[in-house]
């Protein structure tokens, strides 16, 4: 499953790309209004620094303004992509981009007729909102069982990413349902990394170590360097 960042911000960004693990970004108009940058340089440079796909979101619901606007997008960087929303006219749209062989990320899912609908549209992403959806006290994560299931029996090749994730359990029932792509916020994405065991350990493997060095004789040239 690759973890993407949902995140317009490039710190965050950044830090998610020194990692070694972050493949791709997606974005949002909140997301974007939350940083000082403009638009156009601040999506230029989200691109510039993920090697790997960069979701862009449309904006209106006119179907020939979308795919005016996707078409656009896609002119940004080779690596960004369109996010439209799953709206009668957003599928319109993503049957024409589809068509021109233009990615499609389709953005606000909360069924799985709606999956079956972006499927069918061309889709490259569909995009269910889990979160979003615990928050109306329903269950989000088997929205994205069915989903899963529904694509593999379909053999339908739209990647289903797991969207609107707000903590590490649903990231790791995402990877065990099968979807493809999981994008969470950093500070969820921090969590993952983060066990009270770890940092016990590696702090006393650490005290253990400055104590045993005197007596271990030759060491390797790069710890006898280590601060
Ligand atoms: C996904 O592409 C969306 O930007 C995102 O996951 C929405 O999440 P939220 O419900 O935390 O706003």
């Amino acid at each position: 499953m690759k973890l993407f960042l949902d995140t317009a911000n490039l710190e965050e960004i950044q830090e998610g790309v020194r990692w070694g693990v972050l493949r791709g970004i997606t974005t949002n108009p909140t997301l974007i209004g939350k940083e000082s940058s403009d638009f156009l340089p601040l999506v230029k440079e989200i691109c510039s620094i993920v090697d790997g796909e960069v979701s862009v979101e449309t904006t209106g619901d006119d179907t020939d303004s979308l795919v005016s606007q996707g078409r656009e997008i896609t002119q940004i960087a080779d690596n960004a992509i369109v996010k439209v929303a799953l709206t009668p006219n957003g599928l319109a749209a993503t049957r024409k981009l589809s068509d021109q062989g233009i990615k499609v990320n389709m953005t606000l899912c909360f069924s799985a007729t709606q999956a079956i609908l972006a499927a069918e549209a061309g889709a490259h992403i569909i995009s269910p909102f889990l979160g979003r959806l615990d928050d109306v006290a329903t269950d989000g994560l088997r929205l994205l069982s069915d989903i899963c299931e529904i694509y593999a029996v379909q053999s339908y090749e739209t990647q289903v990413l797991a969207a609107s994730l707000r903590h590490p359990l649903h990231v790791v029932e995402a990877a065990r349902l099968g979807a493809d792509i999981a994008t969470m916020p950093f500070k969820v994405f921090e969590m993952l990394v983060k066990h009270p065991l770890t940092d016990a350990g590696f702090k006393k493997f650490a005290q253990d170590w400055e104590e045993a060095k005197p007596h271990l004789g030759e060491l390797l040239p790069s710890m006898q360097q280590e601060a």
